[in-house]
This record gives structure tokens, sequence and C-alpha cells, in this order.
């Protein structure tokens, strides 16, 4: 019999196993909605990115079922054979318009978007100036292009200025920060690092995938938060989360879009959005525009949440918007929480080393603006049931 190649696996499963690392996939059996059944129990969800409730809104269902009655479920093709169809046009020049920038291009993922674009614009010549708490999609793009990556403390803009000015100035330089951090809820550096990029000529990119649909007017992200518009060359979006569907955007000037279209491998290799994902998020975008009292919602229930967790006398780190990290140390102890937590009718994430640093694992809530204040103070409530069990309040 051939012997399994793969076998080194068990023993790295085992480890995982053994460290309490090692996650059973939580399977959904209802809609991702505030309150949903997962693994058989009737839970308070607060583990989604599904900010606005839009992956259920009635608006983009319809648009969506209408798309695919109309053009079928899929487009055959990648963008640049036969598979951009005049919907992915019109998609993208809302976006543009949304985002107040020339042109926009539509990748399938948020992740193919980051790593797509910081691949294809820089080479093994160039730097990379990023923070080192950015997306993995970064980092995984920072790689593919072979530039040198230089890392900063996360949101340490003079250590960033250090970095810069150590290089010589004739060399291409990409400065980059995640708008929301993922993990931590924190906002990045983007009016310093702006400031910084145009003393020092670095191209400026902001990955806004959490930001997009929460910070901004009508949800147009941190660069309008900061009123940063015109200074930051590339933004990247996500269509997968507040926005409810999937998928992901770069905005920009038109010759960045242009290359785009011709050099970022995820566009050129792999086929276009459907249909009905098209139009499910023009149905957003018309939602963001026409309805922007959920996002005063979301906020809302943003702060409750945050001052619960805050009266219970939760460590919830620096977090400015809708992720609150509730930090419980070691992997071992987040994962606790999390069970404990799922025991009780609350879905809360445990996340630990890899993904975080080892002594700051976590529960990571997020809430939405369809979560009603029974479900956010019933989560509270377990939350302090819990945190008192496993000594951590
Ligand atoms: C900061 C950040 N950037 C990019 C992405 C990728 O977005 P998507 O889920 O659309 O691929 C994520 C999502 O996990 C994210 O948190």
């Amino acid at each position: 019999m051939r012997r399994d190649p793969l076998a080194y696996l068990t023993a790295e499963l085992a480890s995982l196993k053994a460290q309490g690392l090692y996650r059973q996939l939580r399977i959904l059996e209802d809609e991702q909605k505030p309150r949903t059944t997962v693994d058989h129990r009737d839970v308070v969800n607060l583990s989604s990115n599904n900010y606005l409730g839009l992956t259920t809104h009635p608006r983009l269902r319809e648009r969506a079922l209408e798309a695919t009655r109309r053009f079928g479920v899929g487009t055959g093709s990648v963008r640049t054979i036969a598979g951009t169809m005049a919907i992915h046009m019109e998609l993208e020049r809302r976006l543009a318009e949304f985002k107040q920038t020339e042109a926009v291009v539509v990748f399938q993922s948020g992740f193919a978007a980051n790593a797509g674009t910081v691949s294809a614009i820089l080479t093994k010549e160039d730097v990379v100036i990023s923070d080192e708490l950015n997306h993995a999609s970064i980092i995984d793009g920072c790689r593919l292009s072979r530039a040198t990556i230089k890392v900063f403390p996360h949101k340490d803009v003079d250590a960033a200025r250090k970095i810069v000015k150590e290089l010589p100035a004739s060399q291409r330089k990409l400065l980059i920060t995640d708008g929301v951090f993922s993990m931590d809820g924190d906002l990045g550096a983007l009016p310093a690092l702006c400031d910084l990029a145009e003393e020092t000529g670095c191209i400026m990119m902001v990955d806004d995938a959490h930001a997009s649909g929460v910070f901004g007017k009508n949800g147009r992200g941190t660069v309008d938060h900061f009123q940063m518009h015109g200074r930051v060359d590339i933004q990247v979006g996500t269509l997968s989360k507040a926005i409810g569907a999937l998928g992901g955007y770069v905005a920009g000037n038109r010759n960045l879009i242009e290359f785009l279209y011709h050099r970022a491998r995820p566009f050129l290799f792999s086929t276009s959005h459907p249909p009905s994902v098209v139009m499910a998020c023009m149905a957003a975008l018309d939602v963001l525009e026409q309805e922007p009292e959920i996002i005063e919602r979301l906020w809302d229930n943003t702060r409750f949440f945050k001052e619960g967790l805050h009266r219970l006398g939760f460590n919830t780190g620096l977090s400015e918007s809708p992720i609150t990290p509730v930090i419980a140390g070691e992997g071992a102890k987040a994962m606790l929480l999390s069970d404990k937590l799922f025991e009780r009718g609350v879905f809360a994430q445990g996340i630990a080393f890899p993904t975080v640093a080892r002594d700051k694992a976590r529960v990571r809530t997020i809430v939405t603006a369809t979560h009603t204040r029974e479900d956010l103070q019933y989560a509270l409530d377990a939350f302090a049931a819990v945190g008192r069990e496993i000594g951590l309040i």
C-alpha cells in the first residue's frame, strides 16, 4: 500500500489539540442573522461581519433572485475573456461614485483585491512599509510581489518614518495600513500616515475591509471618516462584510485601475462574480444611500454593548469600532470562554495564535445593526456569568 506522504500532518494536528487550539468548524443551520442556529443550538450571534444585516435584507435578496432569473447563475469566464457583463461595469461605476474616486475594479474577494493589487504594482526592487497587524491578504500580496517587507510596530508612525527615511529617496515605497484592524477593532493611523506618504513620496494604501459600510458618510470608509479624500492612492474595500454579499474592490485613479485590469492575477485568472452577487451589491449601495439609519443603529448597538462589557470589567483592548475583542490571555482560556458562552447560547468565536499574539488570545465580538437590545443584554449576562466562572472578571 502507498505510504501517506501527508502523514506528518497528523502530528501537526495532535500538536494543535495538545495546545487546546484545535477547532471544529461551527455549522450555521439557518440564515446569517443576529439570532440563529449553530450546531443545533439557538444562539445570539456575535461572530459575523454582517454589520448591517444586509445578508438577509429583502432588497438584496430580491435583486439577487431577479439577476439569477435574467442572467443565469454564473458568468462562465474570467473578466478579461468573456466574463465582463454590463452589470460588472455598472457596479464598478457605482462603487467609484460611492468612494469618490475616478475608477474601481472589483475582485472576487477582499483577499484577492489586497493580494492581487500589492503583488501587481510592486517588484522585487521595491519596498513595502507595513503595520505589524495588517491583514494576512496584505502580507501575502507583499510576499508575492517579492518586494522587501519592512514592518513597523502597530500604529507607530514615528517608527514608519524612521524606516522610510533610511531608504534611498529614489526607491519605490508602498505605505500600507488596515483602515480598521480586524482582530482589535482599532483604526489605522491614516492621517499621520498620509502626511508621511506625502512628505516622502510613498504610495499610500488602505485596506478598508471592516470600514466599508461602517465608517464615513453612508459607510464610505475611513478615508471619508478622516476626510483624507485625494490623499490615499489605493483604497481596498470588501463586499463580503457590511455589504452582505461577496467580493472586494480597489478604488483609485483611472491609471491604477487600467493597470490592474492588465496585471492583477486574480482579475486575469479567476472567474468573475455571478450576476446575483453583482446585483445584490448594487442593492446594498442603494440601501446605504437610502437607509443610512441602519448605520446609526449599528453604532447605537456598538456603544451599548461596549459600555456593558466595560462595566463588567472585561479587557476590551483599544477598539474604536463594532469589533470588540474580549481579551482572555492564553489560547486555551479564550477557547474556554468561547465554549462556555456557546453553552449559554452566545456565539462568539475564540481567536488565538497565530491570528493574534500568543498572550492576547481573545473572544472577538461583533454587534450588528439588527441585534435587538434584548439580544445584546442576553449576551452581556452570559459574559458576566462565564467571566466570573473562569476568573476573567
Ligand atoms: C482587514 C481585512 N482585509 C481583507 C479581508 C478579506 O476580505 P474578504 O473576506 O472579502 O476576502 C478581511 C476579511 O477577513 C479583513 O479582515
